[in-house]
């Protein structure tokens, strides 16, 4: 009999990519560059490694179990970026109701009826949509980066045998916890490698309990727009618990992204997560917050450990908060490389996912673990594509514009004479995102040649085919 819980058997260890120090050794090379864990190519922010050196003396103590000044500046900062969030809307909804109210006034009482009508609503609206949140202390939770949350959020709420509903590919994390759990994981292939909301909304039953979803997504940068998220949230059981992984929020530049924040207002069973690991550049301190109903984070705080949270973490967050250049540098870099890569990738022909985050997923149409291994003899780490179920892909941190040009060259040098490359197939072609479209299969990727070719997803013959494979995989 095996000592182990049954559920462990099925656990496939995360495999992190290798640290270039080893790698360094291993191929006697020098001046490797890691673009394969989404890391700040600038480094850490210089406030919080100020903020470590003044600390150093007092790591004889233990840290402060309750993370108290982090979350105190969190919840400050949260209120505050809420409000400079809604005001504008506000304003607007002002606009859109006092001409109503006034006409209403000077007119009889006929028209004051049907502009009743008219402004209750957007002044309810204004309300549970409009007005900023309220964030205080109890709302936050901190944990060892928000891999550590993802964990509590399945321990505290996962019953064995209940489900988890997330998009594939995505971030691996999510069914490492519920398997571990004993949870059922329903991954539901992403469409135009994108989260598909309206499906995973479909494959919800009763036994339904988390629903995770990356956004922006990992591996593929794609956003779910706050269209998309306000249709599934509407009517969506409120037993069900939505987390939304806002890892790289930072780096988002679409102006219909959601404002996730002001959903917690009106639906109490939300969780926000976000990272210091990525923007802020301390992925190593390992440190991350979860923003949610009292209820909810109180029950996280329940199964945590005492001190799950470093005092050097903590310290080096709270400096990294204020460290506004820091992060706008950090922005600019990435918005900088990602131009440059695409013009690049768009010169070498090769298909591409544009990004909201800091990397970018793109097909080399080679098998990306050969191309792994070449490329790391030319010194750069990259993500193969194939542990995301897409083998000729690869996933590259957008780095500072020295490694992009190295990136750049060292994939010239590798795709050049592996594979032809026929400018003119329809496949090969650079895609606007309309024209993308994923198959049932993950693994098969089309191309439509014009995107008024699309089919209709509802009536796409591969996706009511029962027997499709990704039927099968969806079917509750
Ligand atoms: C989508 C997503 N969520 C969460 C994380 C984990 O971040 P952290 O370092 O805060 O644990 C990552 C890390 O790559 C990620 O891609």
């Amino acid at each position: 009999m095996s000592l182990v819980r049954k559920e462990l058997l099925s656990l496939k260890p995360y495999i992190p990519g290798k640290p270039v120090e080893e790698v360094e050794r291993e191929l006697g090379i020098r001046d490797i560059i890691k673009l394969a864990s989404n890391e700040n190519p600038l480094g850490p922010s210089p406030r919080a490694v100020q903020a470590l050196r003044d600390y150093l003396l007092k790591i004889n103590l233990y840290p402060d179990g309750n993370c108290f000044s982090l979350k105190k500046a969190l919840a400050k900062r949260l209120i505050k970026q809420s409000r400079t969030k809604v005001l504008p809307l506000l304003k607007q909804s002002r606009t859109k109701v006092l001409p109503l109210l006034k006409q209403s006034r000077t007119k009889v009482l006929p028209l004051l009826k049907q502009s009743r009508t008219k402004v209750l609503p957007l002044l309810k609206q204004s309300r549970t949509e409009v007005l900023p949140l309220q964030v205080r202390e109890e709302n936050l939770v901190i944990g060892s980066g928000s891999d550590e949350l993802i964990h509590l959020i399945v321990l505290a709420f996962l019953n064995k045998g209940e489900e988890v509903i997330t998009g594939s590919p995505s971030f691996s994390i999510y069914e490492t916890n519920t398997n571990l759990m004993g949870g059922r994981l329903k991954k539901i292939p992403l469409n135009n490698f994108t989260f598909d909301l309206p499906r995973m909304k479909k494959a919800v039953t009763t036994k339904t309990k988390i629903i995770f979803i990356a956004n922006p997504n990992n591996p593929t940068g794609t956003i779910v727009n706050k269209f998309e998220v306000e249709k599934f949230l509407r009517g969506l059981p409120k037993r069900i618990i939505v987390v939304f992984d806002e890892a790289y929020l930072e780096y988002v530049e679409d102006k219909d992204f959601p404002q996730s924040l002001s959903y917690l207002k009106t639906n109490k069973n939300i969780i926000i997560l976000r990272t210091f690991s990525k923007a802020y550049g301390l992925a190593g301190l390992r440190i991350g917050y979860g923003i949610g109903d009292k209820d909810l984070i109180t029950c996280l705080n329940r199964v945590r450990e005492p001190f799950n949270v470093n005092s050097a973490a903590q310290r080096a967050a709270l400096a990294a908060l204020d460290d506004h250049e820091h992060l706008r540098r950090s922005r600019k870099v990435n918005q900088e490389g990602k131009k440059f890569l695409y013009q690049n990738l768009k010169a070498l022909n090769l298909f591409y996912l544009p990004t909201e985050a800091n990397f970018i997923f793109l097909d080399t149409r080679m098998d990306s673990k050969i191309l792994f291994k070449k490329m790391l003899k030319k010194g750069i780490i990259i993500r193969s594509g194939d542990i995301f179920g897409f083998p000729t892909f690869i996933r590259v941190t957008i780095g500072t514009r020295k490694e992009n040009e190295r990136f750049i060259s060292a994939l010239r040098e590798t795709i050049g004479n592996s594979h032809k490359i026929n400018p003119k197939s329809k496949y090969y072609q650079i895609p606007n995102k309309s024209q993308i479209q994923i198959l049932p299969n993950p693994k098969q990727i089309q191309i439509l040649p014009n995107p008024k070719q699309i089919p209709n997803p509802n009536t796409t013959k591969s996706q009511t085919n029962p027997k499709s494979k990704c039927q099968r995989k969806t079917n509750t």
